[in-house]
Parts: C-alpha cells; sequence; structure tokens
C-alpha cells in the first residue's frame, strides 16, 4: 500500500479524493458476500462495490436487470458486517432510480440504512441526474458510473465498446462533467477506449475508476468471481485472472467424492 491508503484506517469518499490528488490509483473489486468481504477488505482494498452484477454471479441471470432492492440490501449487509477498512459502495438496482427522484432517494435511504454500508451507485448521465441530485441532498454519496451500462443492455442490444464514436464520446465528456458539478465523489467509466478515459480522469477533479477502460483512469474495478476464475466462460480482453479457482475447486470436490465413495473419508481422527 502507498501513502494515503497506508495512512488510512478506514476508507472514505475524502480518502480516495485526496489519492486522486496524490497521484495513488484506487483498488475496487465487487463482492456479495460476507466470507469474500472478509478476504478482499483483510487484503487491504480500497473500495468494495456491492455491484449488481451479484445478479449474474451470485443468482445466475443473464442480466443486471431482474436483481431487487431486498436483495442488494441483503447482499450489501453481509458484505458491512465483514469489512473492517474500505469504503462499501452498493449498486441501485434496476427499477429503483431512474424516472423518479422520489423513489431514488428512498431506495438510497434504505440502502443506506438497512445495510450500514457508506455510498451508492447508479447508472447514466443527464436522464438521472434529477435522482441523483435529491439522492445527494439527503448526504448520501454518490457514484456516477457511464459508458458501458448493464442496466440498460436492452436499449444498447450488445455489450461492446461504448462511445467510439465522436457523438457518443463528447456526450459521455459533458455527462462525466456534469456528474462532478453536481457532487458525484467518482465515476466508473466501462468498456470504453483508453484514450478518452483517460481525457476524461484528466479533465474532472473527481476518481475515475474504471473497468475496461485502460490505465489512465485513477483507479481499477474488476467483478471478484473474474479475478479469481469462478466464472470460466467470460473472458473479455479487459480481464486479467489472478487464479482458477473453478477448476481448483471442481477439483476438490473430486477428490471428496472420491472419498466418500471409496470410504477414505472420514477416517478414524476424523471422528468421535
Ligand atoms: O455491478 C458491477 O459489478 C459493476 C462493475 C462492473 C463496475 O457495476
Amino acid at each position: 500500500m502507498s501513502a494515503v491508503s497506508k495512512d488510512a484506517k478506514r476508507v472514505t469518499t475524502h480518502v480516495i479524493q485526496k489519492m486522486k490528488d496524490e497521484g495513488e490509483k484506487i483498488s475496487m473489486l465487487t463482492a456479495y458476500d460476507y466470507s469474500m468481504a472478509r478476504i478482499i477488505d483483510s487484503a487491504g482494498i480500497d473500495v468494495i462495490l456491492v455491484g449488481d452484477s451479484a445478479s449474474n454471479v451470485m443468482a445466475g441471470h443473464e442480466t443486471t436487470l431482474p436483481i431487487t432492492l431486498d436483495q442488494m440490501i441483503y447482499h450489501a449487509s453481509s458484505v458491512v458486517r465483514a469489512i473492517n477498512r474500505s469504503l462499501i459502495v452498493v449498486d441501485l438496482p434496476f427499477g429503483t432510480y431512474q424516472g423518479n427522484s422520489k423513489k431514488a432517494l428512498a431506495s438510497a435511504i434504505r440502502i443506506m440504512k438497512e445495510s450500514g454500508a457508506h455510498a451508492v451507485k447508479l447508472e447514466g448521465g443527464q436522464s438521472v441526474k434529477g435522482s441523483i441530485q435529491r439522492i445527494l441532498s439527503a448526504g448520501v454519496p454518490v457514484m456516477g458510473h457511464l459508458g458501458l451500462i448493464p442496466q440498460s443492455i436492452y436499449k444498447f442490444g450488445t455489450y461492446t465498446v461504448r462511445a467510439k464514436k465522436d457523438a457518443e464520446a463528447e456526450q459521455l465528456i459533458t455527462d462525466a462533467k456534469m456528474l462532478e458539478e453536481i457532487g458525484c465523489f467518482g465515476i466508473v467509466l466501462e468498456k470504453i477506449p483508453a484514450d478518452l478515459a483517460e481525457q476524461v480522469s484528466k479533465e474532472i477533479k473527481i476518481p475515475t475508476i474504471g473497468i475496461g477502460a485502460g490505465g489512465g483512469c485513477d483507479g481499477q474495478v474488476l467483478v471478484s468471481h473474474d479475478l479469481f476464475g469462478i466464472t470460466k466462460d467470460f473472458n473479455p480482453r479487459f480481464l486479467r485472472r489472478y487464479m482458477n479457482l473453478f477448476d481448483d475447486m471442481q477439483a476438490a470436490v473430486k477428490s471428496y467424492i472420491k472419498d466418500v465413495k471409496s470410504k477414505d473419508f472420514p477416517n478414524d481422527k476424523e471422528q468421535y
């Protein structure tokens, strides 16, 4: 850990702003349950995202759309019970903030009150400005999310790289500046060209956290199940796998089955 994060007993929105100001990269990973969050927090991660990717990796849905507010609160509460140091950001799920700022505030307040998390994240720019402003007015920190926004998958029709064309890139820059101006404490930039992400990161003062957006962002985020290799069939170019837990865990289960079938387990020392 380098200077800013080393000095911080707890990571807050102010700490991650200081990291950007002092040029220290911000590390962020997803977690959805107590045991995984304990491992990730104890390793010294700066930010834990209770992402709505739980809909995919925990529940097996094809998209992030089905996960509910109650389910996100359940995941977030489990993560909160595990952490000592990380900043915990929770995704507002699809349908709980778009087009209705009062509903957005009520959803954010439920997350903060019922889970004990520290901030919320939501997807989109101009179209969700009113929702973000109302949430911020209650003192709830908000992280934005631009570029590939998976809750709008049926509008875009594909998970391919966003903002390659000038018009979309310009809109993204405008949205990023707007999110900064209204008071978001950070922005996730997902799957956009590295040059564009670097430009945005230089032009705004709040931290950008990239996923598939290159090294010019102020921090990086990955879905922890991808990093650990628990997911197997998801292999985008931006993903670096640090383990192949799917194979390792499957091998362990096969050994266990073999030991049970052969009556090797339990042995004399493994019983009362
Ligand atoms: O839900 C999630 O995991 C996310 C990350 C991909 C940034 O939003």
